[in-house]
């Protein structure tokens, strides 16, 4: 079959406009503003997931809206730079079938780069998208693998920032020094491809930012999860059958407090003690959180009666039988935080069992995998 493409390619072989520096400039900043959010934020993610050593006990407990508002921006500027990507590689491809293939060593190293950069860019969008959906089409696990890839990607991105620099910096401004005198030719053009990305980018973010900026719910068509969707009007990720939790697990369940005092409590008397109510957010890694009123009791009251000190820790255990989260971690800071409960109680109903019945964790600032459901075990460490 006669191949699509010429021999020998020139850019008078693309006869498309706008394949310019100037496009890729302004695109690029885009892109570059939305990869940035989505590397600090899931730097912040995973810093709240896995917290390395000197911050497993400081990790702050507020703002309570902390996460929620980290993670709604990780997913929305994620979904936001597709279009944009794909804009910005439609404005450049012409540069990518330029021959020779290579002219020097650094040129070869220059092109390496710029395929990890596209690699890594399209990698992270696709594999972050598929997880919205909770799709795991690989045999990778998810989590570690987009966070390493997040920093090649950022790494490349800054190496090409620094190669284009001069470019970039030639075409920032409309005017800038370099173009001055010159009439830009495509300025009309150029402005109607922006004025339909800008579409496009509000387009996907308004149908999917509903999942997690509840004002917006009714729009969400796109997303997933509908905040509203769910048992007692709140999704759930992960059932209970999923958990292998069943009726029999919980028959004759007693909550075991670990400490220098250890006690036990039925369910019964749990309900007896102090219960407080809360509005607190379940905010899920995949980028849809809800807020709701969890009625419970406090943690650091049932640490208090376990004569556990001010500043531990607390590993909470919970009667699931597999999954990564079946056993969680939680800083002072948190176990001490008047907001943070062991809830029995959601919107005004006993929880559910897709919500953790009998007791679940429910904190302010913490990523929606850490509130652990159907807790057994809390033990000062
Ligand atoms: C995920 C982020 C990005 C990706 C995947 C990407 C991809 C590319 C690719 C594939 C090329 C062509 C490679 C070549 O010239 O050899 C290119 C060129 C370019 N990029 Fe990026 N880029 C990204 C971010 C940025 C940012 C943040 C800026 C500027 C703010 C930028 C500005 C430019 C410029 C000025 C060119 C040269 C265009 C030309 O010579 O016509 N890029 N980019």
């Amino acid at each position: 079959m006669k191949s699509p493409f010429p021999a020998r390619l020139s850019d008078a072989s693309f006869s498309g406009r706008l394949h310019d520096a100037r496009t890729a400039t302004v695109i690029g900043r885009l892109l570059g503003a939305a990869v940035a959010v989505c590397f600090v934020t899931g730097l912040i993610s995973h810093v709240w997931q896995h917290p390395p050593a000197f911050l497993a006990n400081a990790l702050p407990s507020r703002p309570a809206w902390g996460y929620r508002v980290s993670q709604g921006l990780h997913v929305a500027c994620g979904i936001a730079a597709v279009p944009l990507l794909l804009a910005k590689l439609w404005t450049v491809y012409p540069r990518l079938f330029a021959r020779p293939v290579v002219r020097s060593a650094r040129h070869a190293l220059e092109r390496l780069s710029v395929a990890v950069l596209v690699a890594s860019a399209l990698f992270e969008l696709l594999s972050g998208l598929l997880n919205t959906a909770q799709w795991y089409p690989w045999p990778f696990s998810f989590v570690p693998v987009h966070y390493a890839v997040g920093w090649l990607l950022v790494g490349a991105m800054v190496l090409h920032l620094a190669v284009k620099a001069p470019e970039i910096a030639a075409h920032w401004r409309r005017r800038s020094a370099g173009t001055l005198s010159l009439p830009d030719e495509d300025a009309t053009d150029r402005r109607s491809l922006l004025r339909a990305l800008g579409a496009a980018v509000g387009a996907v973010t308004v149908t999917t930012v509903g999942q997690s900026f509840t004002p917006l719910g009714r729009l969400d068509l796109l997303a997933p999860r509908h905040p509203g969707h769910g048992p007692q009007g709140l999704p759930v990720n992960r059932t209970a059958a999923r958990a292998g939790v069943d009726a029999q697990a919980v028959r004759d369940w007693r909550l075991r407090i670990e400490g220098p005092r250890p006690y036990e409590l039925t369910l019964r008397e749990l309900r007896a003690l102090p219960q407080h109510e809360v509005t607190l957010p379940i905010a899920c890694v995949e980028g849809w959180s809800k807020a709701a009123r969890w009625t419970g009791v406090r943690v650091r009251d049932l640490l208090d009666r376990a004569g556990a000190p001010p500043g531990a820790r607390i590993r909470i255990t919970s009667l699931e039988r597999h999954g990564a989260y079946r056993v969680s971690e939680m800083a002072h800071t948190y176990a001490r935080d008047p907001l943070t409960l062991l809830a029995l109680r959601l919107n005004g109903e006993v929880l559910s069992f897709d919500h953790g019945f009998p007791a679940r964790v429910i904190a302010p600032n913490r990523p929606g995998v850490l509130q652990t459901k159907w807790v057994g075990r809390l033990e000062v460490l």
